[in-house]
């Protein structure tokens, strides 16, 4: 909860005591520099016991309330008919208000059942903008995605609260270039990720679901952070400043036909779900559920993480559970604005995004700006972040890079997990990192898989930049940092 010190000063204040704790170590200079040469300069390669703070994501890393692992004690492990899936489903319904629930085993299970049983080759699936993971599906399915953000989207220092807002001009004039029929969904993603974590307004929901209800287009919404972009509709559309994140929940969900989630974000646990009050849509998705998850009631999931999901959406219609992250940021983000450190504004969902572009203005995209800052980044902090840039967009059908729009280094802040003093470390050697950013150069490929290439790619530096950046910070840290 942000309070105020006396000072003026405000202050992201954790509302939760820490219980278990586990361990980490802060490798030097000299052993960073060794093990992301070993990793091919992809972070994604890198070992935990090489990691001072992870930062590469959220998903499945949040820390679980003393509740949620309580719950994992009563799972009912039946293949089928488990009591623990009642549960979930009630609290689905009643909570979120569908009536219909598919646990799967995670985010991206709810988006190969969905591409599987509404895109057709040669659909269009509009969207406010990808994930990664979201194409991948669609395009697999035949389909081709379209985004169709507003102008302020890719602005990464903008006041704008709501870069997240699909554009309902580019949506009429989607509708008049296809055809309805042939836009197989129009996918609403909560707290856009790839684009800095930013999200929608209600209204614009609102507005989205006018138009696509007098088209007969699905929406279909990704609520993988619907805490978080229910946090900002609080903080940021004032019509809603007294309204509870569990009221801001049922009107946004009173706007959507389909929703699924990857539950290990704003649920905090390993796991996903599809719901629906619709039961057309349901009986369609549902005869693929066993072939590829499992069994209705448990999805691919273990029973113990189906309780946990149900507490962890209880939970996270608390202001303070939603607010976790996003304050954490805000207060991030403020930080390395302070210190002149190029970073997105405004402050979103999942974490601190730092802009490569203007980070690293020396280095063409070609050579993966944002690939080089997240190794350059753990060379110096011994934290791990994530390129979210040209290296995670994958070549065209002539083998072409494609262009990322953003180049960034994206640092997570899984939820409750790191404190204020993680946040000052890595803001700190951010800092020290900027003004020494003349050292990094870029990167290139030296293995690289057809599909998803930034989970397993290898890279090479294109010259002995991250020695010489080793021995910039050893001689200003000493050998033991
Ligand atoms: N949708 C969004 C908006 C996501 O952020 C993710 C995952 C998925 C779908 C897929 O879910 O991982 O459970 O299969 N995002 C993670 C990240 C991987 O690091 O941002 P999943």
């Amino acid at each position: 909860m942000n309070i105020k010190l006396s000072t003026g000063q405000i202050i992201p204040v954790e509302m939760h005591k820490v219980k278990i704790v586990q361990k980490t170590s802060l490798p030097t200079a000299s052993q960073r520099l060794k093990a992301i040469d070993a990793a091919g300069y992809n972070t994604f390669l890198l070992r935990t016991r090489d990691i001072f703070l992870d930062m590469l994501t959220d998903s499945g890393t949040n820390a679980m309330s003393d509740n949620q692992l309580a719950s994992m004690m009563v799972a009912d492990d039946a293949y089928a008919g488990s009591e623990s899936f009642y549960r979930l489903a009630d609290t689905v319904q009643d909570i979120l208000g569908f009536q219909y629930t598919m646990p799967v085993h995670q985010g991206r299970a709810a988006e190969h059942l969905l591409a599987k049983a509404f895109v057709k080759p040669g659909d269009v699936v509009l969207m406010n903008y990808h994930f990664t993971t979201s194409k991948a599906h669609v395009e697999l399915a035949g389909g081709t995605v379209l985004e169709i953000f507003g102008p302020e989207a890719m602005n990464t220092e903008s006041g704008n609260p709501f870069k997240g807002n699909l554009d309902l001009s580019r949506f009429q004039a989607a509708i008049d270039k296809y055809g309805a029929k042939k836009i197989a969904y129009v996918r609403m993603e909560a707290t856009t990720n790839l684009i800095g974590g930013q999200p929608f307004s209600m209204d614009n929901l609102r507005q989205v679901k006018e138009l696509a209800t007098k088209h007969n287009i699905p929406l279909v919404f990704d609520g993988s952070l619907i805490s978080e972009n229910a946090y900002f509709i609080k903080q940021r559309e004032p019509a809603y400043a007294d309204k509870s994140i569990g009221e801001i929940f049922r009107e946004m969900m009173g706007y959507v036909d389909i929703l699924y989630l990857s539950g290990r974000k704003s649920t905090m646990v390993r796991g996903g779900l599809i719901a629906m009050n619709q039961k057309a849509y349901y009986d369609q998705l549902l005869p693929w559920l066993p072939v590829y998850e499992g069994f209705s009631t448990y999805g691919g999931m273990s029973t113990k993480e189906v309780e946990a999901m149900a507490v962890g959406i209880r939970e996270m219609t608390d202001t303070s559970v939603a607010g976790a992250t996003p304050e954490f940021v805000e207060y991030f983000v403020a930080l390395l604005l302070e210190r002149g450190v190029p970073v997105v504004t405004p402050a979103g969902g999942l974490g601190c995004h730092v802009d490569a572009k203007r980070f690293l203005p020396h280095i063409p995209q070609s050579e993966y700006p944002a690939g080089a800052l997240t190794a350059a980044i753990y060379i110096a902090s011994g934290v791990r972040s994530m390129e979210r840039g040209t290296v995670s967009t994958d070549r065209d059908a002539q083998g072409n890079d494609v262009l990322a729009d953003l180049e960034l280094a994206r640092l997570a802040l899984p939820r409750r997990t790191y404190t204020m003093s993680h946040v000052e470390y890595t803001a700190d050697r951010l800092a020290w990192l900027y003004q020494h950013r003349d050292l990094v150069g870029g990167l290139r490929f030296v293995e690289e898989p057809p599909v998803l290439r930034f989970f397993f790619g290898k890279m090479a530096p294109l010259s002995d930049w991250p020695s010489r950046l080793a021995k910039a910070f050893e001689a200003d840290f000493g050998p033991q940092f």
